[in-house]
């Protein structure tokens, strides 16, 4: 039988705009806030690479730093917990930090966690989105964007519009700094990649016995895998370029995972 397919388009205008607007609009967007941001620290379990990539951008903050004697501001887009923050904090004794994190129960403990940090004035926080928190800074303001694990859970056009904020507020020569996943351009490779992954989250989490947890980051992965999530690494380097970034690099591939390093 022969349907006609009728699209609504008020409907789909609408909610390309709410899905613009909010970025966590699906309760499954929002997963941050439950057992994944409560039980945070299991990740570096499952995932090691995590812990490395963390450890890389502070590594490449602390180079940007090296042939600098003004003292440099860093952003943090999605600081989680305040492992990339404390990597990118120890990379300098002089460096400033602010912290982006639209989630709370994330936030929360980092704020405990760097309390010391917060004493020295080093590091400020926002609990805006990443896009409004950068729309509030001004042009060619800050030395460094740096991130880990935070773009790639942006839905593909928000993701955008973040990259062109990115370049209009670092300052000329400024870099961005990003550890993440960056899907791999080869679809089987990458699905045989993401497939050991998930079988390491079985492993680990059935041993602990966390069902719970597991159960979060296997929908946690569809979301990343999903269409308009997917961060792959060819056009994510060429929508670099577009927004006007030079110097792109992409290295130091730990399977799914990689640190991109760009100048403005
Ligand atoms: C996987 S965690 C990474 C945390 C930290 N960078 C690390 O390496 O441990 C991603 C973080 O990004 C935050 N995040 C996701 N979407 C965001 C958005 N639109 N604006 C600000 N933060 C966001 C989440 O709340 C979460 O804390």
């Amino acid at each position: 039988m022969n349907q006609s397919l009728t699209i609504d388009q008020d409907a789909t205008a609408k909610s390309a705009k709410s899905n613009a607007k909010n970025p966590t609009s699906s309760p499954y967007d929002a997963l941050f806030s439950s057992v994944i941001g409560q039980d945070y620290y299991l990740l570096k379990k499952i995932s090691p690479f995590a812990a490395e990539m963390s450890r890389l951008v502070g590594e490449s903050v602390a180079k940007f730093c090296a042939n600098r004697s003004a003292p440099i501001s860093v952003v943090e887009l999605g600081g989680g917990t305040g492992i990339t923050s404390l990597s990118i904090l120890s990379a300098d004794q002089q460096l400033t930090l602010l912290s982006i994190d639209n989630e709370p129960t994330m936030q929360n403990q980092a704020k405990q966690s760097l309390q010391q940090w917060v004493d020295e004035g080093r590091i400020n926080f926002s609990g805006q989105d990443a896009l409004s928190a950068l729309q509030s800074l001004t042009n060619n303001s800050v030395d460094v964007i740096a991130s880990a694990y935070t773009l790639h859970n942006f839905e593909a056009s928000y993701r955008k519009q973040v990259l062109t904020e990115i370049f209009r507020v670092l300052k000329p020569s400024g870099q961005f700094i990003n550890g993440d996943r960056y899907a791999l351009d080869d679809v089987n490779a990458h699905t045989r990649s993401t497939q050991n992954e998930v079988e390491g989250y079985f492993k680990v989490l059935t041993e602990l016995n966390r069902l719970d947890v597991l159960e979060h980051w296997i929908i946690h992965l569809f979301s990343d895998e999903s269409e308009n999530h997917i961060m792959r690494a060819a056009l994510a380097l060429q929508q670099l370029s577009e927004v006007g970034f030079k110097q792109i690099n992409l290295s130091h591939r730990l399977e799914v995972n990689a640190l991109v390093i760009a100048a403005k």
